[in-house]
C-alpha cells in the first residue's frame, strides 16, 4: 500500500482510539483514501437515527439570533450522535469540548462548527455594504480571506456568509450585510467573497466553507419589514435578485441557506422550485442546503404546515438538508420514513453531502486540525489582518460633498473639535453583526486623532439615544477653539442589522440642527455619517461643506478616517445604494424600468410625485475624490474574436486634478427596444483605475451576451437584436452615451 494512504488510515484509527472508544468494536475500519467509498461505507454503517442526527444543527449557548436553546441537553445530544453541525460555539477550548463529545458517539463522526463571521472574526472589517462601496473586488476578496484566516485559526469551519440579498429598500435593516441594490455589482462581490472565504480548497486550515444566503429574495420584504412576505414576478426575480446567488454558487460556495420569507407564496424553507429545481437541477449545486434559524418550525407560523411533522416533511421534500436549531427533523423524520412519506435513500443523499464536506474539510483525518492555539495566536489580530482591515476601511469611505476644498485637511489643522459620541465608541465602530469581534481592539476616531498628536476637544453634542442636542454651547465653544470641526452623525450599531427595520430613515433633528449651528461658527466642518444603511440628512447636506459617509468601518475605523481626512488616502468609494431625499421615495433604486409615462420635468401625467422630486439625494455609483476626472467620448470597437466578445467599448479617462487618485469607471446599458419592459439603465461593468495626477488611461469593456441579455418571464436567457445605448461615467447619473447595434438575437 502507498505510504501516504497507510499513514492516513493509521491517523484515522489513532484519532478514534484517542477518544476513548474502540473504533473497531462499533464501526468497521474504513480507508480514508477514497472520498466516495469512505462516505458510502460510513453511510452503510449508520442507523437511521444517526443519519437524522447529521441533519440536525444545534446552537451553542449565547450569541443567539433566534429563540434560545438553554433548555437543551446539548452535551448529551452530541455524545449520542444527534447533532451533525453546530453554530455559535466560540473559541478553541469550547470547540475541542464539543468535538471530543462527538467523537464519543458510536461512529465517532466529527462535528462541523459554523458561525456568522459577517465582517470579521476577531478583527473587525467594514460592514459588507461599506466594503461594496469600494468597488474593489480584490480588496473584498482579501477581506473575506482575512475573516476566514482568523475564524479557521480559532476552530471555525463554516461561516454563514456572504449575504448576497439585493435590496432597494433602506428601511430593511439587513442592507448593511449585503452589497446593496445592484445585481451586477452584487454578483461580482458575491464571487469575490466566496473565493476569499474558501481560498484554494476547503481542506486548507486557513479556509472556511461559505454559505450563500438567504435564498431567495430575502432583501425584498414588503414594506421593508424584516421577515415579511416577498412577492415578485419570475422575470423580476431572475433579472434583479437571482444573479448574485447564482454567481456565488458558480464560484463554488459549499453551502446555501434558505431564507425566512416566502417566494411566490411558498416559504423558501419548503420551496422545491428554489432548493431543488433551480439550485440543484439548473445550477448543478452539489453542496449542503441549511435552513435559517428555526425556519423549518416557522413553516407552522407561515400556516403552510399543520405541525412539526408536516413542517419536517415539507422542508425535507423540498431539498433542505440541515435544519438549523428547531427539531422537526430530529423528532419526526424517522416516523416519516417509516410511514413511507420520506425515502431513506433521499436521507442518504443529504447525509452524504454533509459527510462529504466533513471529509473535504479534513475532519475525518484530524477532527482537531482547526484547533491550534499557536496558529490562532499567530494569526488573530496579526499585522497582515490589521493592515488589510485598514486598507479595506479606507477604500469603503465615500466622499459625498466637498465644498470650498474643506478636505483634505492641511497639516496646519492641529486642534479639532470632535463632536458626537459615535466618534469615541468602540462598540459602534464595529457595527452590527460583529458578535465575535474584539471590540477592545477597535481604534476609534478619537483614539486615532490622539495617536497622531492632534489636540482633540471632545463634546458629546447630542444624545445618541434620544437624538436631541445635549450640549450646544459647549460644542460651539469647542468649535471656536479648534482649527476644524468633525461631527460624527448617524446610527448606533444596534440600529441596523437583523430585525432592525425602520419606518423613518431621517437623521434625528437634533443631529442635523447641531450641524446647522456649528456651521455658523465659520470653521471648516466635516460631517461623518456612521451608519449601516442609506439615511436622509437634507439639513446636513445644506449646511455642512464636507460630508463623508464612513459607515461602520471596523477595527481600524479611526485610522482609516484620519488617513482620508488628512489626504493620506484619497477617497475612492462609490455608493452601492441610492440615498433617498425623503421617505416617500423609498424604496428607491437607479435601475427602475421604463414606463408608458416616464418621469419628465414639469409634465403632469407622468411617473412622479406631486409633492417631491423623484431625484435621490445621492445616486447609485456616486462618490467624489480629492482630485477630478475627465471622461472622453466612449467608442465602440469591433471585435476580432466574436466568440469572446461581440465588440468592445473603449473610453479614455484623465486625472485632471493635482492629486493621484482612483476612479470607478462604470458602464451602464439600456436595451432600446425589447420584448419585455427593461430598466432605463443597468450596470454591466466597472473598473477601478488608479491615475497619477495628470495621467490618462484607456479603459476597455467587452460587450458580451451577459452585457446585453436578460431573462424573460419563463426564465430563458435572451439576447435581442437591435440598438443598445451604452453609458459610461463616474456615477449612474453622470454618463456619456454611445449606441451599439447588435446584429443577431439569441433566444
Ligand atoms: C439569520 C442568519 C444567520 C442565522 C444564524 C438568522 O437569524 O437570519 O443570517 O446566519 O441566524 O445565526
Amino acid at each position: 500500500m502507498h505510504m501516504k494512504i497507510k499513514k492516513k488510515i493509521a491517523l484515522w484509527l489513532l484519532c478514534c482510539c484517542a477518544f476513548g472508544q474502540a473504533a473497531a468494536q462499533d464501526r468497521e475500519d474504513i480507508s480514508l483514501n477514497d472520498k466516495q467509498s469512505f462516505i458510502s461505507h460510513l453511510l452503510e454503517q449508520m442507523t437511521l437515527d444517526e443519519k437524522i442526527g447529521q441533519l440536525h444543527q444545534c446552537s451553542g449557548r449565547g450569541n443567539f439570533t433566534g429563540p434560545d436553546t438553554l433548555h437543551l441537553p446539548l452535551e448529551e445530544y452530541v455524545r449520542q450522535g444527534k447533532v451533525g453541525t453546530m453554530l455559535n460555539i466560540i473559541g478553541i477550548k469550547e470547540i475541542r469540548k464539543y468535538q471530543s463529545l462527538a467523537l464519543q458517539s458510536r461512529l465517532h463522526i466529527p462535528l462541523i462548527f459554523g458561525l456568522d463571521i459577517i465582517h470579521g472574526y476577531r478583527t473587525g472589517f467594514p460592514i459588507p455594504l461599506a466594503e461594496a462601496a469600494s468597488f474593489d473586488l480584490a480588496m473584498m476578496e482579501e477581506a473575506a480571506r482575512c475573516n476566514a484566516l482568523e475564524g479557521a485559526a480559532d476552530g471555525q469551519n463554516w461561516t454563514f456568509a456572504p449575504m448576497v440579498d439585493i435590496s432597494w429598500d433602506a428601511r430593511w435593516g439587513r442592507v448593511m450585510e449585503g452589497a446593496g441594490e445592484d445585481p451586477y455589482l452584487g454578483s461580482k462581490v458575491a464571487e469575490a467573497r466566496v473565493k476569499g472565504l474558501q481560498g484554494e480548497q476547503l481542506g486548507d486550515t486557513c479556509s472556511m466553507m461559505a454559505c450563500v444566503k438567504h435564498f431567495a429574495g430575502y432583501g425584498a420584504p414588503m414594506s421593508g419589514k424584516d421577515y415579511n412576505s416577498v412577492d415578485m414576478s419570475m422575470g423580476q426575480f431572475a433579472n434583479f435578485y437571482m444573479p448574485p446567488y447564482q454567481a456565488a454558487v458558480e464560484a463554488g460556495a459549499a453551502t446555501v441557506m434558505s431564507a425566512f420569507n416566502d417566494f411566490q407564496s411558498i416559504p423558501c424553507t419548503s420551496n422545491r422550485f428554489l432548493l431543488t429545481e433551480l439550485l440543484r437541477e439548473r445550477w448543478g449545486f452539489k453542496g449542503i442546503v441549511v435552513s435559517d434559524y428555526s425556519s423549518v418550525e416557522e413553516l407552522i407560523n407561515h400556516r403552510v404546515a399543520e405541525n412539526r411533522k408536516d413542517a419536517a416533511a415539507q422542508a425535507f421534500q423540498a431539498g433542505l438538508d440541515i435544519e438549523m436549531v428547531s427539531q422537526c427533523y430530529l423528532r419526526h423524520l424517522k416516523e416519516l420514513v417509516q410511514e413511507g412519506k420520506v425515502k431513506e435513500e433521499v436521507i442518504d443523499q443529504a447525509v452524504g453531502r454533509i459527510l462529504e464536506k466533513k471529509y473535504e474539510l479534513g475532519l475525518f483525518h484530524d477532527p482537531y486540525r482547526f484547533c491550534n492555539e499557536a496558529r490562532s495566536n499567530r494569526i488573530i489580530n496579526s499585522s497582515r489582518i490589521r493592515n488589510s482591515s485598514l486598507r479595506m476601511a479606507e477604500r469603503s469611505v465615500v466622499l459625498l460633498k466637498n465644498e470650498r476644498q474643506t478636505l483634505p485637511f492641511s497639516d496646519m489643522i492641529r486642534t479639532v473639535a470632535l463632536i458626537g459620541s459615535l466618534g469615541k465608541s468602540q462598540f459602534d465602530m464595529a457595527g452590527a453583526w460583529a458578535g465575535s469581534v474584539d471590540r477592545s481592539k477597535i481604534v476609534t476616531l478619537y483614539d486615532a486623532l490622539i495617536q497622531r498628536g492632534i489636540k482633540v476637544i471632545y463634546q458629546e453634542g447630542y444624545d445618541i439615544r434620544s437624538g436631541k442636542i445635549s450640549s450646544l454651547n459647549a460644542s460651539l465653544q469647542a468649535a471656536q477653539q479648534a482649527d476644524a470641526v468633525i461631527v460624527c452623525l448617524g446610527e448606533r450599531a444596534e440600529q441596523s442589522g437583523e430585525s432592525k427595520s425602520k419606518a423613518n430613515l431621517n437623521l434625528p433633528e437634533g443631529q442635523q440642527l447641531l450641524v446647522e449651528e456649528l456651521a455658523k461658527t465659520g470653521k471648516p466642518i466635516v460631517s461623518l455619517l456612521m451608519c449601516g444603511r442609506p439615511l436622509i440628512f437634507n439639513e446636513v447636506r445644506r449646511h455642512s461643506p464636507a460630508i463623508l459617509c464612513t459607515w461602520w468601518l471596523g477595527s481600524e475605523a479611526g485610522n482609516a478616517i484620519c488617513n482620508v481626512l488628512w489626504g493620506k488616502y484619497n477617497p475612492s468609494g462609490k455608493l452601492p445604494m441610492t440615498f433617498p431625499a425623503n421617505m416617500g421615495q423609498v424604496p428607491i433604486f437607479y435601475q427602475y424600468k421604463s414606463t408608458g409615462r416616464p418621469t419628465r420635468p414639469h409634465v403632469h401625467y407622468c411617473t412622479s410625485y406631486i409633492d417631491s422630486s423623484t431625484e435621490p439625494a445621492y445616486p447609485f455609483g456616486f462618490g467624489l475624490s480629492f482630485t477630478s476626472f475627465r471622461y472622453g467620448k466612449p467608442e465602440i470597437i469591433p471585435s476580432d474574436h466574436p466568440d469572446h466578445a461581440h465588440a468592445f467599448l473603449r473610453i479614455n479617462i484623465s486625472n485632471t486634478g493635482s492629486r493621484d487618485g482612483e476612479e470607478v469607471v462604470q458602464l451602464y446599458v439600456q436595451d432600446k427596444v425589447a420584448r419585455i419592459t427593461r430598466p432605463v439603465k443597468e450596470l454591466k461593468g466597472f473598473q477601478k483605475v488608479f491615475l497619477k495626477a495628470g495621467e490618462s488611461k484607456t479603459v476597455t469593456f467587452p460587450i458580451t451576451d451577459e452585457t446585453l441579455g436578460y431573462y424573460d418571464n419563463d426564465m430563458h436567457f435572451t439576447v435581442e437584436k437591435g440598438e443598445f445605448i451604452f453609458m459610461t461615467g463616474g456615477s449612474s447619473h453622470d454618463t456619456q452615451e454611445v449606441t451599439y447595434f447588435h446584429p443577431f438575437s439569441k433566444i
